[in-house]
């Protein structure tokens, strides 16, 4: 079902020239989802913790254009539409009752949805029952906000934006001193009952950010009722399909391994809030060095419950003392200037030919959703370590799926691209 999904969803040369509806304005979603009659916490990013929560999803930057403000965040999104919300739970952390919390990013603090009883705890609906103290956090996806505009292809990158938040959770979680661990494989349908999404919005995926107990957790006796996260609301035949479809996990190789962080914190911690993607490269070539530290990052192991095979292609276009080509684990494969190759196969865009790096990220995994994450989880990897190194970087997910398939000589699916430079 997840080739059949991403298949469908696959840009070719002629599908992306059809007559299209265009944007219906009238329909836009909002980005924001407010637990209005819930009591906020707001986040005091003089303190750790805090800064800890804000660090996974908050509001960093703001654009105004004539008519229209919008507001920009840690993570990217494909569009600024921002589908993923984030839920923590959070036990035994000194300054917070604990609680089911929702991180309203719009108001720069946490709603208390859930005062936790004893016994209680999601960590019921996870393999593992014993009591997490300390951050569980759950990742979930209104996927209409992308469909908006995006239509069926969204749901990749709602998957892709979600992997984007877990890299930041990353990132935060080495800054505050925090080890963390991935899953995917939970009982994703009786939480979303629990929280009262409906077919509007379910969880993705998870990060547990604690140390468990010896007592284990009991039902959750929380019965959230419906909050609409969009305002507005169209359903998507195939989203739904295709989300119920990957939702089961087969045969998860789990990974223990946790990735080496090249960071000095004082450093990582301003480019944090300083990411951002790169609108336009003045051409100019990087080092082989930067390269290889933004390479060597995205390799590093990602600590999860259900790990899939992510592949590393990449264009070199601009790099001092390399060779043109196309490379992959350190290998040039393919020998040329492949500059304008690159930029038509994502859509065109001079992103792809003007940058001294375009990667394409590829799979064949059986399991969809941790896969795509994963994808979208490496490409925050790369935004960081360009963005440490003063390198600029964009997110892809625009490209023509088959002819890339074709350039790289795989049957692999597409996942994602990003392109790097100056
Ligand atoms: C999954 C994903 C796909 C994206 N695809 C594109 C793209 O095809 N072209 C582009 O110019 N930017 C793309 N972007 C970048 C977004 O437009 C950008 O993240 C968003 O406008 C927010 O801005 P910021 O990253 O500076 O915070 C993508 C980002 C993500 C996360």
């Amino acid at each position: 079902m997840s080739a059949t999904y991403h298949k469908a969803t696959e840009h070719s040369y002629w599908s992306v020239r059809q007559p299209s509806r265009g944007l219906d304005w009238s329909m836009q979603p909002s980005p924001f989802k407010i637990y209005e009659e819930y009591p906020l916490v707001p986040l005091d990013l003089d303190n750790p913790t805090h800064k800890f929560i804000y660090y996974l999803g908050g509001i960093d930057a703001k654009k105004s254009y004539p008519g229209v403000e919008y507001y920009l965040r840690t993570i990217p999104s494909a569009g600024a539409l921002y589908p993923t919300e984030i839920y923590l739970q959070i036990r035994e952390v000194e300054g917070f009752e604990d609680g089911i919390y929702h991180f309203d990013v719009a108001h720069g603090g946490v709603r208390l949805l859930h005062v936790l009883a004893k016994d209680e705890g999601v960590e019921v609906y996870f393999h593992d029952k014993r009591q997490i103290k300390g951050f569980l956090v759950l990742y979930s996806t209104i996927y209409y906000r992308s469909s908006w505009k995006y239509k069926n292809r969204a749901y990749r990158y709602c998957l892709l934006d979600a992997g984007h938040a877990l890299g930041a959770l990353e990132i935060s979680a080495f800054l505050y001193d925090h080890a963390y661990h991935i899953h995917y494989d939970f009982d994703i349908a009786t939480l979303n009952e629990r929280f009262g999404f409906g077919q509007k919005e379910s969880f993705v995926s998870s990060a547990i950010v604690g140390v468990p107990k010896s007592t284990q957790a009991r039902e959750l006796r929380m019965r959230l009722s419906f909050v609409d996260g969009t305002k507005t609301f169209e359903p998507n035949e195939m989203i739904e399909a295709a989300m119920e479809a990957t939702r089961a996990l087969r045969h998860c190789r789990p990974n223990f391994r946790y990735p080496k962080m090249p960071f000095v914190k004082e450093r990582l911690d301003e480019v944090v809030v300083q990411r951002r993607s790169i609108r336009d490269f003045k051409g100019y070539p990087i080092q082989k060095a930067q390269l290889k530290f933004v390479l060597d990052f995205m390799r590093q192991p990602i600590p999860s419950d259900c790990d899939e095979e992510v592949r590393i292609w990449y264009v070199v276009n601009n790099v001092k003392d390399m060779p043109r080509g196309l490379y992959k684990d350190g290998k040039l494969i393919k020998e040329g200037d492949f500059r304008a190759k690159a930029g038509y196969l994502c859509l065109e865009q001079a992103l792809g030919s003007q940058s001294a790096v375009t990667f394409f990220l590829t799979g064949e995994g059986q399991n969809y959703c941790p896969m795509m994450q994963k994808a979208g989880h490496i490409g925050h990897r790369c935004y960081i370590a360009s963005e440490y190194q003063k390198i600029g970087c964009s997110g892809i997910g625009a490209f023509y799926d088959q002819e890339v398939q074709e350039f790289l000589g795989t049957e692999d699916m597409v996942l994602y691209a990003l392109s790097i430079g100056v």
